[in-house]
């Protein structure tokens, strides 16, 4: 049975991360994400860059596409992002200033989450604002909000969400979580630290979305460190959700058999200890099929073969990575 299915056993959300052009021109593709998934969110077209072609102009055609097709499949669908450092249109580097920014922030995400309220299972409200190399004590990424608003603009984010569409759950979604590395403790340390502040301020806040973008050739991943991580998150409170789960292949050996097995060991170590945290409701994939993903144009292998990070391979078929998950989810 479908990972849908299997994960629906056990009161759990599985789904993936789609775009509008694969959705929209590839029909034996969606009729898979169909069928694999009961989640859907978009990979872009939700983002400012995809929205706000220009300072006064929204863009909704390709969103209000994926969100049709969602409904008109039985998906739920999630929301990414309305806060975030990368994918901005070029007009904001120049017409956002400390005047504007806070009615240009409230605008957008009273539009945008006002437009799909309702539909909208979760939103990813602010996306990865934590960055300790930025050198700040409170760990936030140092970037126009942050300079325009102060480190408020994060709740402010929160509360226009809430405002909009107060059914939808909303969450602080982040990266580089799971290691056991300098970087990503700190980064563990500085995340607790803003959800706490959060919580204790009332904010509308209701989860966690770790991003999970894993390296099949890491060793660094730490079982014990994720947890405690994970219960640290969950007495907040919060529920968690892995949003954008892959797996890199980037560096692995050629043979396909190897890289396959490899990959498909990350996920099944992440997920037996997610899945083990009664916090975690959902598990989405950055992608179905290694026939589309972000990591073929933004991370390829230097032999040129076909990266090969997720559940399906390139024909749709399943992968040892399928596998794994559905025994995860299964043992779970
Ligand atoms: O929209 C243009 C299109 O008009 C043009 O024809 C095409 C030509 O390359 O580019 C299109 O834009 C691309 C966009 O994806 C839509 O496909 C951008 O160049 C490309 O940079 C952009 O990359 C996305 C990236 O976020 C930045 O938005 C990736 O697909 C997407 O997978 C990635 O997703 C992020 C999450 O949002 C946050 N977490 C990390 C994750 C991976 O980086």
């Amino acid at each position: 049975s479908p990972l849908r299915d299997r994960f629906a056993t056990k009161g759990l959300l599985y789904g993936a991360a789609v775009s509008h052009r694969s959705l929209s021109s590839d029909l034996p593709f969606a009729n898979r994400v169909a069928a694999e998934c009961a989640i859907l969110v978009p990979e872009s077209e939700l983002k400012w860059k995809a929205l706000r072609p220009t300072p006064d102009r929204f863009s909704f055609a390709a969103s209000d596409w994926l969100v049709n097709f969602a409904r008109s499949q039985g998906l739920l669908m999630r929301g990414h992002t309305l806060v975030w450092h990368e994918a901005l249109p070029k007009w904001f580097a120049t017409k956002v200033d400390s005047r504007n920014a806070e009615q240009l922030l409230q605008q957008h995400i009273a539009t945008v989450v006002g437009r799909y309220a309702g539909k909208i299972h979760s939103w990813d409200v602010v996306n990865e604002a934590v960055h300790p190399d930025d050198g700040r004590t409170d760990g936030l990424r140092q970037w126009p909000w942050l300079q325009f608003l102060g480190p408020d603009y994060i709740e402010t984010a929160f509360r226009a969400a809430h405002e909009a569409d107060p059914q939808a759950m909303l969450a602080y979604n982040d990266h580089h979580l799971e290691y056991d590395t300098k970087d990503q403790e700190a980064r563990r340390t500085a995340v607790l630290k803003l959800l706490e502040r959060l919580k204790s301020r009332g904010t509308p806040i209701h989860a966690l979305g770790i991003q999970a973008h894993l390296r099949g050739d890491a060793d660094r991943f730490n079982a014990k460190k994720l947890k405690t991580f994970m219960r640290d998150v969950a007495s907040l409170g919060l529920k968690i959700m892995i949003t954008e789960m892959d797996v890199t292949d980037q560096k692995l050996p050629k043979n396909i058999d190897t890289r396959d097995r490899i990959v498909a060991g990350s996920y099944e170590d992440y997920l037996n200890v997610a899945l083990e945290e009664p916090a975690v409701i959902a598990v989405l994939t950055w992608g179905l099929s290694d026939r589309y993903t972000w990591l073929e144009s933004q991370k390829p292998r230097k032999d040129r073969a076909p990266v090969r990070p997720l559940p399906l391979d390139a024909k749709l078929k399943r992968k040892l990575a399928w596998n794994a998950i559905a025994r995860a989810a299964d043992s779970a």
